[in-house]
């Protein structure tokens, strides 16, 4: 899903892609100014970014544990968590028949106490995933690389109001991205640019 992303990208948005297999489990702690490296490149990959694209899997009606490790670890500190303020993108594909519905459903509640603004439509539900890449791994279902285009045509949008308004906490130039899709857990990282960058870039 993240690589079909990168390839239905508007142009002049740039989407970086992490692995998120070594962030270790939350630990309160553990989260000091001197926090894990791994954790400490998450957050700067996040609040660098003018958004966040996440892909998620659906485990057992629900989110992800995994990614929603990251998430946690993105949520602090108080006063100045990577994902406060940040516009978020969510999208999904299972094998099953509900195409990640009921983990993007308990997916929305988590960005709303991180004030994080999300993305309403297109809801991205991939059902019958097994069925709609090809050997590759490439998505080939025209249907949802529509939507996919479409929700990150929304987010940018979202990204470039959200940035309009000033708020410093993601006044950068990228959009950040965090999922869990196909091969292991990952995170991905999205440059949507702003007005400016985008002219920037033309
Ligand atoms: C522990 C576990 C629970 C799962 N629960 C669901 C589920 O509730 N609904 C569903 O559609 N798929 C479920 N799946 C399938 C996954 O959503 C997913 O399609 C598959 O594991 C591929 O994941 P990947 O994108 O990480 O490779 C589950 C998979 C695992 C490993």
């Amino acid at each position: 899903m993240i690589h079909a992303a990168e390839e239905l990208a508007p142009d002049g948005v740039e989407i970086h892609i992490f692995d998120i297999d070594d962030i270790p489990l939350y630990n309160q702690d553990e989260d000091t100014p001197d926090e894990p490296e791994s954790v400490a490149h998450l957050r700067e990959a996040i609040r660098d970014a003018d958004a966040l694209l996440l892909s998620t899997p659906e485990y057992n009606y629900s989110l992800p544990g995994v990614l929603k490790n990251a998430i946690d670890w993105a949520s602090r500190p108080p006063g100045n968590a990577p994902l406060t303020g940040k516009p978020v993108a969510i999208m999904g594909a299972a094998t099953g028949m509900s195409g990640t519905m009921r983990a993007q459903l308990a997916w929305r509640p988590v960005f709303l106490f991180t004030d994080s603004p999300m993305v309403g439509k297109p809801e991205v539900y991939v059902a019958q995933a097994g069925q709609k890449f090809d050997r590759e791994g490439r998505l080939t279902d025209e249907t949802a690389r529509t939507l996919i285009r479409q929700l990150l045509e929304n987010l940018v949008k979202l990204a470039r109001e959200t940035n309009a308004k000033g708020d410093r906490s993601l006044a950068t130039t990228g959009i950040g991205a965090v999922s869990r899709d196909g091969d292991g857990p990952k995170g991905l990282t999205a440059d949507a640019p702003t007005e400016e960058t985008a002219a920037s870039r033309h």
